[in-house]
């Protein structure tokens, strides 16, 4: 759904003091933050010695009041609303968990409940995440970024893929702002460094024949791993961004830079930009112009990528010539050709 109305945003004291304190890079007096939130002095400095708690840097000084001088590498949902002010949609209402099954099942819970689209859950672990295809996803404390959202898109059904594509556009565009890195999109929904994957999208559809219910974004980003890390029979095939980038990288402005970018490309991929986004996609991706295999359930189609249709399936050249529309299933590129 597009909003019609000025986003609402549902604002803890934390948050509002983490906005404050970030919009002011030179401080802010202890009277002038008590001022600005409507609550005592003490309240303040006790939310502040929370937050110090939970790793924030905060300095407080007579001459230049509060300022914060460091965050910590901590998902924390009140922060993360708190630099999301500008959010159309997507990160309106973020919640974090140490630990869950799958993030997805979060969701689905409270899509059930009736709540509204672009809610955002993170886990800091999962003990039952899931890939595509059945596959397990391995999601280690605190070393990547697990997290589901819901929308409640007006689309068909068969032009649910269109999310697929804003998913993997607005993904590359975080990592290339977090990292400095070019990451490749292979269809229909990895991200690619250096040939491993770096992160994958998991959609799930709740539909009736002509009508999308809901529809949860599963989103799992290798970030922090070493490639120790990694289970042996993955170190092939997968990657973190810290191994590629050789350094640290924040998780807290990887999450904000992504929710703000998929708040724009979800918007484009409703709206009537689907056509640009699904240019921007094609020029990241791998796939395109190679012969492939795809492998969906029992069926098998072979041929040349060529493009994406209106709706975001694939279109395969088959070797009679013919064109066959793909949503999805396990891609395999074939080498020399
Ligand atoms: C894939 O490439 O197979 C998709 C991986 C999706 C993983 C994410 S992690 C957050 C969300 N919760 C899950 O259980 N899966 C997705």
């Amino acid at each position: 759904m597009t909003p019609s109305t000025a986003p609402l945003h549902l604002d803890t004291l934390d948050a509002r003091i983490l906005r404050a304190l970030r919009t002011r890079e030179n401080g802010i007096s202890r009277a002038e933050l008590a001022e600005e939130l409507g609550v005592a002095r003490e309240a303040v400095w006790a939310r502040i010695e929370e937050l110090r708690a939970l790793g924030y840097d905060i300095e407080a000084s007579p001459h230049q009041g509060y300022r914060l001088l460091a965050a910590p590498d901590l998902l924390h949902a009140d922060d993360l609303v708190a630099r999301l002010d500008r959010s159309q949609v997507i990160g309106r209402d973020v919640r974090v968990f140490q630990e869950t099954t799958s993030t997805n099942d979060v969701v689905e819970k409270l899509a059930r409940d009736g709540v509204p689209e672009g809610i955002v859950v993170i886990a800091e672990t999962q003990t039952r995440g899931r890939g595509r295809l059945g596959r397990t996803w391995i999601s280690p404390r605190s070393r990547g970024l697990w997290m589901s959202i819901l929308l409640r898109p007006s689309l068909e059904p068969g032009a649910v893929t269109r999310l697929t594509i804003a998913a993997a556009t607005a993904l590359a565009r975080a990592v290339e702002c977090s990292t400095r890195l070019r990451p490749a999109v292979k269809w229909p929904n990895d991200l690619v460094l250096g040939g491993r994957k770096v992160a994958g999208i998991l959609l799930e559809l709740h539909a009736e024949l002509d009508r999308v219910r809901h529809v949860i974004m599963g989103i799992g980003v290798n970030v922090n791993q070493t490639g120790a890390e990694f289970p042996p029979e993955l170190r092939d095939s997968a990657t973190s961004l810290r191994i590629e980038s050789g350094g640290f990288i924040s998780r807290p402005d990887l999450t904000v830079a992504l929710l703000r970018e998929l708040d724009i490309d979800y918007t484009r991929a409703v709206g009537d930009g689907f056509d640009a986004l699904a240019a921007e996609w094609e020029s990241r991706c791998i796939t395109l112009g190679h012969r492939v295999v795809i492998q969906s359930g029992q069926r098998r189609v072979e041929g040349r990528a060529e493009t994406l249709d209106a709706d975001g399936a694939l279109l395969l050249r088959t070797q009679h010539g013919r064109l066959e529309r793909v949503v999805g299933g396990d891609v395999t590129i074939e080498k020399n050709q």
